[in-house]
């Protein structure tokens, strides 16, 4: 807002916005502390070893937090101008700044911890739930000093006139207090941890496997050998040998026609295989239909989105549900898909057909995440999309892998596919030529000359 606007609005004080902005933060981040306490009780009563995902990302919410907003206090406006003005709370400042320096080397300390615990339980057990316990009576004391002591004194000291200038630096995007984009950062990593909070402790429950460990995470998931797959007499696969492991991204690349759809469409069954083994979790697909693969947890999204044009948003994502039942958990994962694409909730009423191209690929991968998929089948989601949206889809992309979803991935944009991907192979006209590592991939002469254009 412009101090235009400011001044045709004096209904509320400037300084009781920018309070009640500071006070929201704090109730995001105390709302944060209590989810950390019951996950330490969940692990010390009931004996559960602690959702590794989960608590990364808490921690990760904090780390930015306390990075954008107090590593550099100098920055920040409000506490300039306390200093400036109020130079005996000079002392204060200096101790919380130092509680941020302390409260960061803290959490590298608890990360290593949550490590340990990860590794050797039950034994790193103790250590990590005492340095958790530790480390949130230290946030909430921190808080309640800015509260109950910084602010009071910045409503005695400072005037309205101060206040209008800290709105000022507000404006200023990026300022790392009241910055819009800042302030998007902190409530994107609050909704990603609303989403893997289990739903009795007041989350959306996201299905993630609870933990990436070392043995589940490389286990095999999809096992493709010798499959041939043809329309009429034309074979289009020849002898393809294919394997996803859990928790893995693999991008699959090739040419037009190179039969990377036809592929896709073998694994989720709308395509049948002439000759071949496909095993998921080690059990054979070859019997099982295209609606129990879903079930089962296979799921893709088709090449060209393929939502249904005369739906709305909202009808579209419960289709996706179509294999399960459970309203109550249907809606609380259509609200999942709502934080995680903010634009289908502002669209839920509005047709399909009435989207744009980059709001329909969302559409369709939100569709298709209602169905709880394990291995996320992508047919060329990029395609036709203008560059910030493609950067958008792929952002996504890495944000399901983050939670614990395994993704095979067709893309014709090579360059970032591979770049995203753990491993990759190359098809040519329905041969396997290549494999290797996304790296490896993207750095191999053939590769760069034939799907890099380098
Ligand atoms: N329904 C079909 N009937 C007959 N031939 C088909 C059919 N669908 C695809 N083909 C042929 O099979 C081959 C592989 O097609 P496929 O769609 O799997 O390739 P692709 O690698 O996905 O290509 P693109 O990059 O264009 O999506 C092509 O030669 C194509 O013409
Ligand atoms: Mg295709």
């Amino acid at each position: 807002m412009t101090q235009e606007q400011n001044k045709r609005a004096p209904t509320q004080l400037q300084s009781e916005r920018v309070i009640n902005i500071i006070v929201r933060e704090h109730q995001g981040l105390w709302r944060v502390i209590d989810l950390m306490d019951m996950l330490e009780q969940d692990m010390n009563i009931n004996a559960k070893q602690p959702d590794e995902l989960l608590l990364t990302t808490i921690f990760d919410y904090i780390e930015h937090f306390s990075d954008r907003v107090h590593s550099q206090p100098t920055e920040i406006f409000l506490y300039k101008l306390l200093r400036e003005k109020s130079p005996e709370t000079g002392p204060l400042l200096d101790k919380l700044e130092r509680g941020y320096v302390i409260g960061h080397e803290k959490l590298q300390e608890l990360r290593q911890l949550l490590k340990n615990c990860m590794v050797q339980w039950p034994d790193g057990r103790e250590a990590f739930g005492h340095g958790l316990g530790r480390f949130s009576a230290a946030l909430r004391k921190h808080i309640k000093k800015e509260e109950g002591v910084v602010i009071p004194r910045a409503r005695e000291i400072l005037n309205e006139d101060d206040w209008g200038a800290i709105v000022v630096a507000r404006d200023q995007q990026d300022d790392p207090l009241f910055g819009e984009r800042v302030r998007e950062e902190f409530r994107e990593l609050r909704h990603k941890i609303i989403s893997l909070t289990p739903e009795r402790l007041g989350g959306l429950g996201l299905a993630h496997s609870p933990r990436v460990t070392a043995h589940r995470e490389g286990q095999e998931m999809l096992s493709i050998k010798g499959l041939v797959s043809s329309y009429g007499q034309i074979e289009v696969l020849h002898d393809v040998d294919i394997t996803i492991n859990a928790g893995e991204i693999v991008s699959l690349v090739g040419a037009n026609g190179a039969g990377k759809s036809t592929l896709l469409m073998t694994i989720s069954g709308l395509q049948s295989a002439d000759k071949g083994q496909l095993l998921f979790d080690g059990e054979d697909l070859s019997t099982i239909s295209a609606d129990k693969r879903v079930t089962k947890g296979i799921v893709q999204v088709p090449e060209g989105r393929q939502v249904f044009k005369d739906m709305t948003v909202y009808d579209n994502l419960l289709l996706g549900a179509y294999t399960r039942s459970g309203d109550a958990e249907i809606q609380s994962d259509i609200e999942r898909i709502y934080s995680k694409f903010p634009i289908l909730r502002q669209k839920r009423y509005n047709l399909a057909g009435e989207l744009s191209g980059g709001q329909q690929q969302m559409l369709a991968m939100g569709r298709a995440l209602m169905s709880r998929p394990r291995l996320l089948l992508l047919d060329e989601p990029s395609m036709g999309l203008a560059p910030l949206i493609i950067e958008e889809i792929f952002e996504i992309i890495r944000e399901l892998k983050d939670e614990g979803m395994t993704i095979f991935l067709v893309e014709q944009n090579a360059s970032q596919a591979l770049a995203l991907a753990d491993r990759g192979y190359v098809l040519e006209t329905g041969n396997v030529v290549l494999t290797g590592t996304g790296k490896e991939l993207l750095s191999n002469e053939k590769v760069r000359e034939a799907y890099l254009g380098m």
